[in-house]
């Protein structure tokens, strides 16, 4: 089992976590609020505003990747790594240069909304992601101010040929949680979530079908609806075809979709609202680096290639497919 890294800059990280606390309950406990909250659209990012509304990052991975993040849209979009067509938004990497291992890495981009939220109802219509491909570590997350203080929560997030998804919170000191009311399937790894506990985290591991990788792009893709409430956060997905009628209407009630793949309960062992505030929402796609890498040698990866940058630099046409197409994101607040 893979233990979720932090995306953003970890010290010192320790493998090999042993895995602790093992099943996940399947009950429908009242105290989850999510059955009662009612929703109002507050923000839509598609083809039309989405990159005016997003900033890309500059400068090194915090993660340590072997990617060339593109800091400029215009570059980012002449290189091809980014584009509008078909009314949907495509956030690539670069698949035809090979490149040297002493270079900075292969190009790619990671983008952040210019606004941030504290709490709210994210729901994220996706038909393609980032394959189930050597080499690369993907991500859909938010996080927020003075990383851990403002917390972060991993929606998507895998490595190398992993197929299913890694669900995780990372917080400053003093939060744990339970997941209880998530779907059977749904182990947790670690209840601390205090991100100095190894760069770990708190984190479920899933077995949600088409819901990661080249299955869940080779299905069509899906819907990922995060909620983020006082009482914690709560996650579910649905392939194109499932999709709930309320989220497809727009009108979105999330006590009408039943258990949630993870209900990260916050209670009494998590004020929620002082580990989680103003948070940006971002995708990115890097390669290698603190978990890709880290876990190349012992990933089925690993006969590709001398190592995982080596593999990264010598072989741009395994990358093709390390795209993120995005119909839309929806923001709803109570
Ligand atoms: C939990 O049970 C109540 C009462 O049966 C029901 O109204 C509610 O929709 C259920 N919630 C979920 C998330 O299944
Ligand atoms: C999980 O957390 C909730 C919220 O704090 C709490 O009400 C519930 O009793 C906890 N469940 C378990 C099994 O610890």
């Amino acid at each position: 089992m893979s233990p979720s890294y932090s995306l953003l800059a970890v010290a010192s990280l320790a493998l090999c976590l042993p895995v602790t606390n093992g099943l996940a309950i399947a009950t429908n406990d009242s105290y989850l609020e999510y059955a009662a909250a009612v929703y109002s659209l507050k923000d839509t990012y598609n083809s039309a505003n989405f990159f005016s509304s997003f900033s890309l990052f500059s400068g090194a991975d915090p993660t340590g990747g072997f990617v060339n993040y593109q800091g400029s849209l215009s570059s980012a979009q002449s290189a091809g790594l980014v584009n509008t067509n078909n009314n949907q938004v495509y956030m690539g990497v670069d698949h035809t240069s090979t490149l040297s291992t002493s270079s900075a890495g292969r190009p790619s981009i990671r983008v952040s909304s210019n606004k941030a939220y504290t709490h709210g109802l994210f729901i994220a219509d996706i038909a393609h992601m980032p394959g189930s491909i050597c080499g690369t570590w993907p991500a859909y997350w938010l996080v927020g101010p003075n990383w851990p203080a403002g917390g972060e929560i991993d929606i998507i997030e895998g490595v190398n040929t992993q197929s299913t998804n890694d669900i995780t919170l990372h917080t400053s000191a003093g939060c744990s949680i339970n997941i209880s009311g998530s779907q059977g399937g749904t182990v947790l790894s670690n209840s601390n979530c205090n991100a100095g506990n190894a760069g770990n985290g708190c984190g479920v591991t899933t077995t949600t079908a088409n819901a990661y990788g080249t299955s869940f792009n080779n299905n069509g893709g899906g819907v990922y609806a995060m909620q983020w409430e006082t009482s914690g956060v709560y996650v579910w997905f649905w392939p194109h075809g499932s999709v709930p009628a309320d989220i497809t209407n727009g009108a979105p009630v999330t006590g009408n979709w039943g258990l949630p793949i993870v209900a990260f309960n916050g209670g009494s062992t998590c004020a929620v609202d002082s580990h989680f505030y103003s948070q940006q929402i971002v995708f990115d796609t890097t390669f290698c680096g603190q978990w890709a890498g880290a876990v190349w040698g012992s990933s089925s990866c690993s006969g590709l290639a001398s190592s995982c940058n080596a593999y990264v630099a010598g072989n741009p046409s395994a990358f093709q497919q390390s795209y993120w197409l995005i119909n839309s994101i929806k923001v709803y607040q109570q």
